[in-house]
């Protein structure tokens, strides 16, 4: 890092209001080429907002932004791209039948004249590109076909993109809004290494994430972002973390990992030689009421598809399920919620939110009839039902909000918020705090464990060790479709659940 040249960027007094809510109120950024900069804040602070302001998303209502020492004026997209601004939105923006090479160089394929596509050349232009990069995908595929983490390589892919020759590295400014939500430990390192390139090559990179330990391994300088105001910059030589999650949520957090175990009660479900041609095989446990059984591996492991099987969303071809001691099948995802299993997939944004509906009518759609049971009277009780589950789990909005206005970890918390108001007695909770800020998820393990206390039990699938150890009563581990290990709490370590997780024995 060098600060003898003028900045690569600066941002200052940004402001930006919408109705309602000031996101931005007068803040500053500045950047240095081969800077990692990491920009942190709790769920709502306005990081994603000062980013789209700096792509042309969004107008700002004041401020100035300075790019290699001379004043610009980013209007739209198009201005932001001529400037080598890229970002990687938090929400992904990929069109789900086309292939990997039409995604990556969507409305910028090569033709051959007249509009016709060179499909030759798109593809060779692919390669090289991925190539570049270090990722392992083939242009061909369709989207749909791919996992989330692949997707968000597609992605990245996408924004390093040079129309031109199509290979990397146009980029000077790389903006990532919480890149690696989705991805599990492996393609992480993926990811830092090839930031490392980029870095060497003197771009400069804005690093959106709620993961504290991605911080220190990549950041070089820190930014925090409370209430639409920056509270620090800092280097990350110079802070401590308790400092970062002082300064981020401006009160006493706790206790990270607050599980308070209870005696395991009866058995809610079995599971018995389960298998699903291709994805799953011999696959067999336990849950009990009061319990976490986390689920550790890695991406392609089979732990998502195994929490679509056993919530009715896929169908298994081998073994049994047995709910409440009777076996059951299930064909549609209605059998296994009248089981009173709950799911909370993976993608999110896919599958569990209406945008255009409001916070309070998101949180009340799957509990209709109970509502009327108790009693509401029509007229705002919604709203009534939806104010102490956003109160609990802190999610910056009114329940009369729609929920397409929230800010991405907000959202997240309102589809967790469906849930737990039900009568579901197993939770499936895919990935349950991934994009979630700090504050929150000590708030959801408090949640975790208010269940568990009332008799349900949790089967929790995470990509993140410390809360998987933290959290769980025991540890299952898969590897390509298998249960690899099994550990009580007190027998896993991070290195034990990590070599199970790589197959060093299967
Ligand atoms: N288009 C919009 N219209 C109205 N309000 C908005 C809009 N975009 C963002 N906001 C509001 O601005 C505030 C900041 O949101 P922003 O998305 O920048 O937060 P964030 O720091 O990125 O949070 P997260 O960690 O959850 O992604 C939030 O209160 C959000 O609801
Ligand atoms: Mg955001």
């Amino acid at each position: 890092m060098t600060t003898a040249e003028p900045p690569v960027l600066e941002m200052r007094g940004i402001r930006k209001a919408f109705p309602g809510v000031v996101a931005l109120d007068g803040v500053d950024l500045t950047l240095h080429a081969g800077e990692v900069h990491m920009l942190l804040g709790e769920n709502g602070a306005g990081k994603s907002t000062l980013m789209k302001i700096l792509s042309g998303a969004y107008r700002k209502d004041a401020g100035e932004i300075r790019v290699l020492g001379r004043d610009v004026d980013i209007q739209s997209p198009r201005d932001a791209l001529a400037l080598g601004i890229r970002v990687i939105y938090q929400e992904l923006n990929l069109v789900p039948h086309l292939s990997v090479a039409e995604n990556i160089f969507l409305g910028a394929a090569p033709t051959r004249g007249l509009g016709v596509i060179d499909w030759r050349r798109l593809f060779g232009n692919t390669s090289r590109l991925l190539n570049d990069l270090g990722m392992d995908l083939a242009p061909a595929t369709p989207l749909h076909r791919l996992s989330l983490a692949q997707r968000q390589m597609v992605e990245i892919a996408k924004a390093l993109k040079d129309p031109s020759t199509g290979s990397g590295q146009v980029a000077k400014i790389l903006v990532m809004d919480e890149p690696t939500s989705a991805l599990t430990s492996r393609e992480v390192d993926r990811l830092f290494a090839l930031i490392a390139r980029l870095i060497a090559g003197g771009v400069a990179i804005v690093y959106i994430t709620h993961r504290l330990d991605e911080v220190y391994r990549i950041g070089h300088r820190v930014s925090v972002l409370r209430d639409g105001r920056q509270v620090a910059t800092k280097r990350l030589s110079e802070v401590t973390v308790a400092e970062l999650v002082r300064l981020m949520a401006n009160r006493e957090v706790g206790d990270h990992f607050p599980r308070q175990r209870t005696a395991p009660g009866a058995e809610l479900l079995r599971v018995e030689q389960l298998g699903r041609r291709g994805a799953l095989s011999d696959i067999s446990f336990s849950l009990r009421s009061g319990e976490v059984v986390g689920i550790a591996g890695l991406l392609g492991a089979g732990r998502s598809e195994l929490a679509r099987v056993l919530a009715g969303a896929d169908r298994s071809d081998a073994g049994r399920v047995v709910c409440h001691g009777q076996i059951v099948k299930f064909r549609t995802p209605a059998d296994a919620i009248r089981q009173g299993i709950g799911l909370l997939p993976e993608d999110r944004k896919a599958e569990g939110l209406v945008a255009g509906l409001t916070v309070a009518r998101n949180l009340a759609l799957p509990h209709g009839r109970k509502l009327a049971r108790a009693g509401f009277l029509p007229r705002g009780c919604e709203e009534r039902f939806a104010e102490p589950i956003v109160k609990d789990l802190r999610v910056k909005a009114t329940p009369t909000q729609p929920v397409r206005l929230l800010s991405g970890g907000n959202q997240q918390k309102v589809v967790l918020g469906k849930w737990l108001a039900g009568d579901a007695r197993i939770f499936i909770f895919d990935e349950p705090t991934r994009g979630v800020d700090v504050g929150a998820k000590v708030e959801i393990y408090h949640l975790i464990n208010r269940l568990t206390a009332s008799g349900a039990g949790i089967i929790m699938i995470s990509s993140e060790l410390p809360e998987l150890l933290g959290m769980s009563d025991r540890i299952l581990v898969m590897c390509r479709g298998r249960i690899q290990a099994e550990f009580s709490a007190a027998d896993a370590t991070q290195e034990r659940v990590l070599s199970a997780a790589l197959g060093l024995a299967c």
